[in-house]
């Protein structure tokens, strides 16, 4: 579909529009014409509004347009027609994306731009024995500065009908990038409906303050592969795979029928377990080096609460040293509200990579100390994702055994995502404990909190836990054909070669943009983030170029970073990379 919608950009106009003499234009054309510009441009706004419903002009009707204007033109002596003529009929590239579905408006719009474009001025004059082409740029950048077309996806600048000079006369004109705003009526009108009903309409990190307000989607309809789709019918490249759980695929049909399967076949929810829960831990066994026994959660939450009273059982202390968001739950979510500070207290937290700091905690507080807690993969809220500096989570392991606590990573993101085994594989550092969850099942709810036996054991007796919903199967069963697709078709090297490919060309472009950004180097998560300046600057910059990339139909987050799955082809990669070159191209010829 965005594939499809970005061929439509680029249109080539056969020259094949036919001038009407003026003698030719009969009485009736010209009353009509005539009544036209003196009715309609009067009320043309100096700019024109974004229309929520966008049209894609069949080339049927921009002969129409064009030829109706071509007469208008002969009449109006103002317009050296002579010369605007054949600059139209020399136009080969038209973009034909509008912000109107009223033809009359369109008209009137583009016969102002007729009406202002200067044919015989050219401050930029292209190569001699170009005159037509150059006609055509003014012309198209005309339309564009009206947003009336929008070039969006570079079809001048990829074009090979525009020469070198007059792609950098595009770019100068810095009018080349302001994608359409999509058109999101439903998702507003269905967010006002869910004010009503639900507190904040949604829930928490999915919130419209944490996109761009007004120009992010708010509810989606359906999803397959690697594309999501908005109840608005948007397509979107979704790179951020449901937060994280998306590893293959939406509506991946292996997956899906197994659950089915189960469904109808077995059931999934009863008083006592299926065996099917042994087949998963003994998985997880062979799989992951710290998980001789598993306990199966529904959430991350629960697993990373889990693993905290297990350490918490296990050493007889209170305090837990924590570095990353671990979840919603009391003891670590960061809004404090209705959570009392008694629940909270004994928690202290550090920054990634900042071994220096857990060092100081663990010299005040080592011998109280049930827990350390960290995320092998940095990944701050809005920061750029980090992996661990050489000596880093080895420095970790050794203050955990120095002070007898018990040491946990939680794996919720990296688990089944940098590598089978977990990011302990990838790092050779091997915790005491680990939570997994996330892409663990593409998409079904489980987590699961593994770790050695001596540790693991405490929920014999002394750790409880329990709820009804944690023996269900369904989330088993797709966990184990997950598991067993990753492995099959080799889909993390997969991911990781789609993502070493990418980060690298994404490299290249950042590089060519005046604008200072930053770059993931993890490639199964990538993210684009904006370095701060002294202006402060990189915060509007930020919401300028995410609303370009969510028009152009990329779906990243601006605060956190983005996942690739395996259903992400190449083509949307590069469709990606230019994406985000263009949006980065707004960004640099923009005035902050
Ligand atoms: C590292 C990490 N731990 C724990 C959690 C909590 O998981 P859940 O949202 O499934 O409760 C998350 C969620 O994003 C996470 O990223």
């Amino acid at each position: 579909m965005i594939l499809e919608t970005l061929e439509t950009l680029v249109i080539p106009v056969i020259p094949v529009i036919p001038v009407i003499p003026a003698i030719l234009v009969t009485p009736v054309i010209l009353v009509t014409l005539v009544t036209l510009v003196t009715l309609v441009i009067p009320v043309i706004p100096a700019t024109p509004m974004i229309q929520t419903n966008q049209t894609t002009l069949t080339i049927q009707t921009i002969r129409v347009i064009l030829t109706s204007l071509m007469n208008l033109a002969t009449l109006i002596p103002a317009i050296p027609m002579t010369r605007a003529i054949p600059a139209i009929r020399a136009t080969q590239t038209v973009a034909v994306i509008v912000p109107t579905q009223n033809l009359q408006i369109l008209t009137a719009h583009l016969m102002t731009v007729l009406l202002t474009t200067d044919f015989k001025t050219t401050e930029n004059p292209p190569a001699t024995g170009d005159f037509f082409c150059r006609k055509k740029l003014k012309f198209v950048i005309a339309l564009t500065k009206l947003r009336l077309i929008c070039p969006a996806s570079g079809s001048a600048l990829d074009s090979q009908l525009v020469l070198p000079h007059q792609k950098a006369y595009i770019r100068r004109e810095g009018i080349m990038y302001d994608a359409p705003k999509l058109n999101l009526t439903k998702s507003m009108a269905e967010f006002e409906h869910g004010k009503t009903c639900t507190p904040g309409g949604v829930l928490g990190i999915r919130r419209p303050y944490n996109f761009v307000e007004g120009e992010y989607p708010i509810y989606f309809d359906h999803g397959k592969g690697g594309r999501i789709t908005d109840i608005d019918g948007n397509e979107y490249l979704d790179y951020l795979c449901a937060y994280g759980p998306i590893i293959i695929g939406h509506r991946e049909e292996e997956i899906d029928n197994a659950a089915i399967d189960q469904m109808r076949n077995k059931g999934f929810c009863f008083s006592l377990t299926q065996p099917i829960q042994n087949q998963l831990a003994v998985k997880l066994k062979n799989l992951i080096k710290c998980a001789e026994m598993t306990v199966f959660v529904k959430t991350g939450s629960d697993a990373t609460t889990l693993a905290t009273r297990v350490a918490r059982g296990y050493t007889g202390r209170n305090k837990i040293m924590r570095c990353g968001y671990h979840g919603w739950h009391d003891w670590c979510v960061e809004v404090k509200g209705g959570v009392p500070a008694k629940l909270y207290e004994d928690v202290y937290e550090f920054h990634y990579n900042h071994l220096e700091q857990l060092e100081d905690l663990m010299k005040q507080h080592g011998d109280q100390t049930a827990a350390i807690i960290v995320t092998p993969i940095g990944h701050p809220l809005a920061e750029q994702v980090e992996y661990p500096k050489p000596g880093f989570l080895e420095g970790v392991r050794a203050l955990a055994d120095k002070y007898g606590a018990v040491l946990i990573f939680d794996e919720i993101r990296s688990g089944f995502r940098v590598h089978i085994g977990g990011a302990q594989t990838l790092f050779g550092v091997t915790p005491d404990l680990s939570t997994f969850g996330k892409a663990m099942a593409n998409g079904y709810p489980i987590g699961a909190c593994v770790g050695k036996a001596q540790f693991m054991k405490k929920i014999e007796k002394e750790v409880f836990i329990s709820s009804t919903f944690f023996p269900n199967s369904l989330e088993f069963v797709a966990a184990l054909k997950t598991i067993e697709m990753l492995e099959r078709d080799k889909v993390l090297d997969v991911i990781k070669a789609k993502g070493e490919w990418f980060n690298a060309e994404l490299g290249k472009v950042l590089a060519k943009h005046k604008v200072s950004t930053g770059a993931s180097p993890v490639p199964q998560m990538p993210f684009v983030t904006f370095n701060k300046d002294e202006s402060k600057t990189y915060k509007a910059k930020r919401v300028d170029f995410y609303t370009q990339l969510i028009r152009r139909k990329v779906f990243l987050q601006p605060y956190h970073h983005g996942y690739i799955c395996y259903r992400h082809t190449d083509e949307d990669l590069k469709y990606t990379l230019k994406a985000i070159d263009e949006s980065l191209s707004f960004v640099d010829e923009k005035k902050y």
